[in-house]
């Protein structure tokens, strides 16, 4: 049985095995720097615990018992994420048509030799085989995303980028960064310094505050991009802005800043939408962002605006609509932009009404469910658990949180119109690397598969058993898991 996660499309293994050895290579069969990266990267993992030098050359064929990147186009069906993977006792040969796929293929590689190939720590006396067979793997969706809130807590950017290692290890593409929020705006924006500044000073509960300069960003999205990975920069408009009024006073419609906000209550802030001053800063925020975002996504918010009138709302969403094409990016909101007329290439993230989303999706807009009841990674697994919050009136154990179908959820949505799935770490009570880890793992690993694998061939029992081996993995990657006892973990 493979422990693979998320589950390849089609998969055969049989009872022989590759071992490597000491003395094996990576050869990889083209001599650009990316797929020469794809190989290194994958050296780059394997040889802590192996100890072994495999040097990557660029080479037509493996030797016996060396890993043969093989890229190419000859197989157009695979599409720029799909690869194959062909292990026979002599190599194991990779196989992708694109840079994308060959390096998932080395990650379902990695996940086949035992556990102990992650840890940082040389494992001498290990037999490090492969079982042999054939594995042809395609995404079911696009958009396989993850968010992390930065405005309730900052995370640096080296532990960004250490989410950006977990994410694509499991095949995740997109992470949407929301940047600002009542409590911190966390990018510098250099014509409104005090954003960051004065706006960034702060966090729930009077935490450290902190934001990424621009080359900060440029590093994290640079990061990201080298594993396949897209960022998605939110800017949360016109609510959830009480960091950007407490920063500049003339946002404000009384000439009035706030001060700070370190609660956790929503709804409470507005921008003034009937002032000019406003679409400048939105223009200008926009615009420093898209430049330093080669991603085509900007995602301006729109939730939760309970001091904003619905005329207002209307009237803003479609002004802004219109400042993020000018800057070249296709708009993202979340499900109220549904209530506006959007744009043919909108994207509409879903979190909590099916009906205002369902009229986003009869607009023509694409849908990217991340339903709150499953897809919420600040929600508890259950009542015990010490960080974490319950506000969806139900608790999202790992089950709960694998066991789902977007095509379910998104009542009314045409299956043609469903984009991909995300799931969402708000931070109001996650404030160090630990938190982030307990919440998001193992649920990130469900969510993983839920976007990439077969509907069909998703099953709990298949999934629970897995996990168990893919636990090892992880706390061989240094994670601070949930142990649910929905899982065996042996
Ligand atoms: C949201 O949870 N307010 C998008």
């Amino acid at each position: 049985m493979t422990t693979i996660i998320p589950l390849p499309a089609q998969i055969q293994l049989d009872e022989r095995q590759f071992c490597l050895n000491p003395g094996a290579k990576i050869i990889v069969s083209n001599d650009s720097a990316e797929v020469f990266w794809v190989g290194s990267s994958l050296a780059a993992k394997l040889r802590p615990a192996t100890g072994f030098a495999l040097p990557v050359q660029i080479g037509t064929q493996p030797a016996a018992g060396d890993i043969f990147l093989a890229f190419g186009a000859d197989d157009p069906s695979l599409g720029e994420e799909g690869y194959e993977l062909f292990s026979t006792p002599e190599a194991v040969t990779l196989r992708a048509a694109g840079a994308a796929g060959l390096f998932y293929a080395t990650q379902t590689l990695r996940q086949m030799f035992p556990a102990e190939i992650e840890n940082p720590l040389e494992q001498p006396n290990l037999a490090w085989t492969v079982q042999c067979g054939h594995i042809r793997d395609i995404p079911r969706y696009a958009w396989r995303g993850m968010m992390l809130d930065l405005g309730r807590h900052f995370f640096s950017v080296e532990t960004a980028k250490r989410l950006v290692d977990l994410l694509a290890y499991h095949k995740v593409n997109v992470l949407h960064l929301h940047l600002s929020d009542d409590q911190g705006w966390r990018i510098m924006i250099e014509s409104w310094p005090w954003l960051a500044l004065h706006g960034g000073s702060t966090a729930t509960n009077g935490d450290p505050g902190g934001f990424y300069t621009q080359d900060d960003y440029r590093e994290l999205v640079a990061y990201a991009a080298q594993r396949y990975i897209t960022i998605v920069p939110e800017i949360d408009l016109p609510g959830h802005t009480n960091a950007a009024l407490a920063s500049y006073e003339e946002l404000n419609e009384n000439g009035v800043s706030p001060n700070l906000y370190t609660g956790i209550k929503v709804g409470f802030s507005s921008l003034s939408v009937h002032k000019e001053i406003t679409y400048q800063f939105v223009d200008d925020v926009v615009r420093e962002i898209a430049a330093l975002t080669p991603g085509a996504y900007f995602h301006i918010g729109g939730d939760e605006t309970l001091s904003t009138s619905e005329e207002d709302y209307v009237y803003f969403i479609e002004r802004v609509q219109k400042i993020v094409a000018r800057h070249g990016k296709c708009m993202i909101g979340w499900e109220e932009i549904g209530k506006t007329k959007l744009n043919s290439d909108a994207i509409v993230q879903h979190w909590w009404n099916k009906e205002v989303t369902a009229r986003a999706a009869a607009q023509g807009a694409k849908i990217i469910a991340s339903p709150a009841a499953k897809a919420y990674m600040d929600i508890k697994y259950h009542e015990h658990t010490t960080i974490g919050q319950n506000w969806t009136g139900a608790y999202t154990e790992v089950r709960e949180a694998y066991d789902w179908e977007p095509v379910e959820i998104l009542e009314g949505v045409a299956e043609e119109s469903i984009l991909g799935v995300e799931s969402a770490l708000w931070t109001e009570t996650i404030f160090t690397r630990g938190n982030l880890d307990f919440m998001v793992f193992p649920r990130l690993c469900g969510y993983a598969e839920i976007g990439w694998s077969p509907r069909e061939g998703r099953d709990w029992e298949s999934y629970r058993q897995r996990l168990d081996e893919h636990g090892k993995r992880l706390a061989n990657l240094g994670v601070q898991f949930y142990r649910s006892e929905q899982v065996d973990w042996q």
